[in-house]
Parts: C-alpha cells; sequence; structure tokens
C-alpha cells in the first residue's frame, strides 16, 4: 500500500548495508551515511543521526543483522555467544524509547529459533518485517487518527517530529496529519520549533515542505497564544514510551503543550505504534527520562548563545499523564481517556 504526500525514507537498507539519512545536518544537507559495523550503529543512535522511537527500533534490528555477519564470519557457530556484546551496545544508545527494547528482543527471539547456518538471511528478513510493518501501523494509525478530527479545513498543532524521519516511513502523529491533509479534513499545519534540539524547526517543517502541506513553524513558547487565538482544533503527538495506565514519555515540551491544550478546550491526541506501549510499567513516572548534554541548551548549531557561566538542563522527553490525553492511537485501535482497563483491552486487539 502507498499513500499521497509520502515521499520520504531515512532509513534503508541497499547492497547489504544499513543507511541511514543524517538528521544532525537536514535540511541544509540531505547525506545518507553507510554503515555495516553494529558499533558504528549505536554511535549513530545516540548522536541523533537517526532519531524518533520507531527509526530508531528499525535501525537497531538491521544493526543486529550486521552484527550477526560480522560475528559469523569472525567465530562460526560461537556467534550467538559474541553478539550480546553488540546486542548490550545498541541497547545502551538512548534509554527513553522502548522501541530500541522491543527490536532487540523480537530480534532476540527470531535468533533464539535458529540452527548453525549462517544466521544473516534469517535475521534480515526480521528486520525488514519489523520495517515494514511499522510503515503499515503508520498507514493504519493515519486512517484511524484523521477520523477523530471533525469538520474540514482546520489546523492542528504537532511537537516535535514524527514522521517518514522518526519512523520507517510516514509517521505516527505526522502520518495523522498527512492523511487528515489527503482527505481534507485539515489544510494547516502549526508546528512547534522543538527547542533544544529543533526536531521542528529543522524536520517536520522540512519534511511537510517537501510533501507540499502547508506548514507555520512557531516558538514552543507561542502555542498556549496559538490555542487562546483558537486557530488550533487539536494537538497531535506521537511518543516514546506509552505506561499501562496511558501516561506518555515524550519530547520535552510536550506535557506542556497538554496542559495549554486542557486549558483551552483543544483536543489532544497521542500516536504511536503498540510497539512503543510499556505494559510492564505501571505509570509514566517509571518511565527511565533520557538527560542530554547541557551544550544542546546553552548553544545553538555549534555556537555558544547563553551567558559564559550560565547553567543548563536539559532532561529530553516529559511525561504526560494520562488525564489529559483525549485519544491514544495504535495500528490496533483507538483509546479515548485512555485508562489501565482501555490500555490493556486495546493491546489485546490483534
Ligand atoms: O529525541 P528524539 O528526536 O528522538 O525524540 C523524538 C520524539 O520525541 C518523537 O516525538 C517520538 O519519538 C515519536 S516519533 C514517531
Amino acid at each position: 500500500m502507498t499513500q499521497t504526500h509520502d515521499s520520504i525514507r531515512a532509513v534503508l537498507w541497499q547492497d547489504g548495508r544499513l543507511q541511514l539519512l543524517d538528521q544532525r545536518i537536514l535540511p541544509q544537507q540531505q547525506t545518507y551515511l553507510s554503515y555495516d559495523d553494529p558499533i558504528a550503529v549505536a554511535q549513530a543512535i545516540r548522536d541523533m543521526v537517526v532519531r524518533g522511537a520507531p527509526a530508531i527500533g528499525v535501525t537497531a534490528a538491521y544493526g543486529v543483522v550486521l552484527a550477526a555477519r560480522r560475528r559469523f564470519r569472525a567465530a562460526g557457530a560461537a556467534w550467538r555467544e559474541h553478539i550480546k556484546e553488540d546486542m548490550a551496545r545498541l541497547a545502551a544508545a538512548r534509554p527513553t524509547a522502548v522501541n530500541l527494547f522491543w527490536a532487540l528482543e523480537r530480534m532476540e527471539s527470531r535468533m533464539a529459533g535458529l540452527g548453525s547456518d549462517d544466521p544473516e538471511p534469517a535475521l534480515l528478513a526480521e528486520a525488514r518485517a519489523i520495517h515494514e510493518e511499522d510503515i503499515a501501523a503508520n498507514y493504519r494509525m493515519g486512517e484511524l487518527g484523521a477520523a477523530l478530527i471533525e469538520g474540514e479545513g482546520g489546523a492542528v498543532l504537532t511537537h516535535c517530529n514524527t514522521g517518514s524521519l522518526a519512523t520507517g516511513g510516514y509517521g505516527t502523529a505526522l502520518g495523522v496529519i498527512r492523511s487528515a491533509f489527503a482527505a481534507g479534513r485539515i489544510s494547516h499545519v502549526y508546528a512547534d520549533e522543538t527547542r533544544p534540539w529543533l526536531q521542528g524547526a529543522r524536520l517536520t517543517a522540512w519534511e511537510l515542505v517537501q510533501d507540499h502541506i502547508p506548514v507555520t513553524l512557531l516558538a514552543d513558547g507561542a502555542a498556549a497564544h496559538l490555542m487562546k487565538l483558537g486557530k488550533v482544533s487539536w494537538v497531535i503527538v506521537g511518543s516514546d514510551r506509552i505506561a499501562a495506565n496511558g501516561d506518555v514519555a515524550n519530547k520535552i515540551g510536550t506535557y506542556s503543550a497538554a496542559v495549554n491544550a486542557r486549558y483551552h478546550g483543544v483536543k489532544f491526541m497521542v500516536v504511536a505504534p503498540a510497539s512503543t506501549v510499556d505494559m510492564s510499567l505501571a505509570n509514566g513516572d517509571l518511565i527511565p527520562i533520557e538527560s542530554r548534554s547541557a551544550d544542546e541548551v546553552l548553544s545553538l548549531a555549534g555556537q555558544r548563545v547563553a551567558a559564559q557561566g550560565a547553567e543548563g538542563w536539559n532532561p529530553a522527553f516529559d511525561v504526560t499523564p494520562a488525564g489529559l490525553i483525549d485519544a491514544i492511537v495504535t495500528e490496533r485501535g483507538v483509546v479515548l481517556n485512555p485508562t489501565p482497563e482501555k490500555m490493556a483491552a486495546m493491546m489485546k486487539n490483534g
């Protein structure tokens, strides 16, 4: 299945190598970096060459393929022992997006069923399946989420980047936005610039411009004013991890957008595949929150902008309580006003 407004792929497997569109230098440069070393793949995830929860999971799965190739060539049947080190390196790359651990566990399960032959073909098939299933899930979520938006030609606000760059392709929240635009339900997108890494300004705006969807950027702090003026009917965001009670971890600033949305009567939608739901965590307080370098706050494009001597605080994610969320959309269904019971029922589907 293909969709309109869907022209970008950030993670590719080509000629036996992993290709990653370098998101650190977008939109100024569009450069794919090529990988055949799993340790370099782990570093690429850590350094945000590739980012966004589902894209991190897909990348890690291909990283396991590269690890199996190297370990099998070096150690033959003993590859299983040696690959554990590579899996641990991949798992340590970033802590919040549960899709990373979900993908590694799925690759591990596939490994368990393998004999003593070359593991690469079977593991590559599994990684490709993870990738393709993610795109299919995004298309499904696009339909489900777009159907929640009433009326025609309205506008929505999004935060961070949740599009083709952040997933196997098409996107979660941005997939809903693409589908809603194609269906005429919205005609305009407002995007928070998303300090400090500027995923909104650099990545979301670039994706939407590429796909001819009108986008207006705003400073994160302008979102409350936008809502007060009645410019948007929904805030639509993705997630890095959703707890069993429907609490949602996502890019820092999401919580603030949710508080503002509730105050102004704007609906709040979270769009994420079932692989982002972590039913092992009872609530969002248990989600590990990545803390990144203060330099990302104190500097811009490598140039110090803050007063010398000032310190910086840079939590990369925050947790929005389930009570502020109107809808969680996964490929398994829509949960309105999430509760632990509704989340459990949704996860049992499919
Ligand atoms: O630090 P990032 O850029 O990896 O953070 C990404 C986000 O917070 C996204 O909103 C989330 O991963 C969902 S992407 C479909």
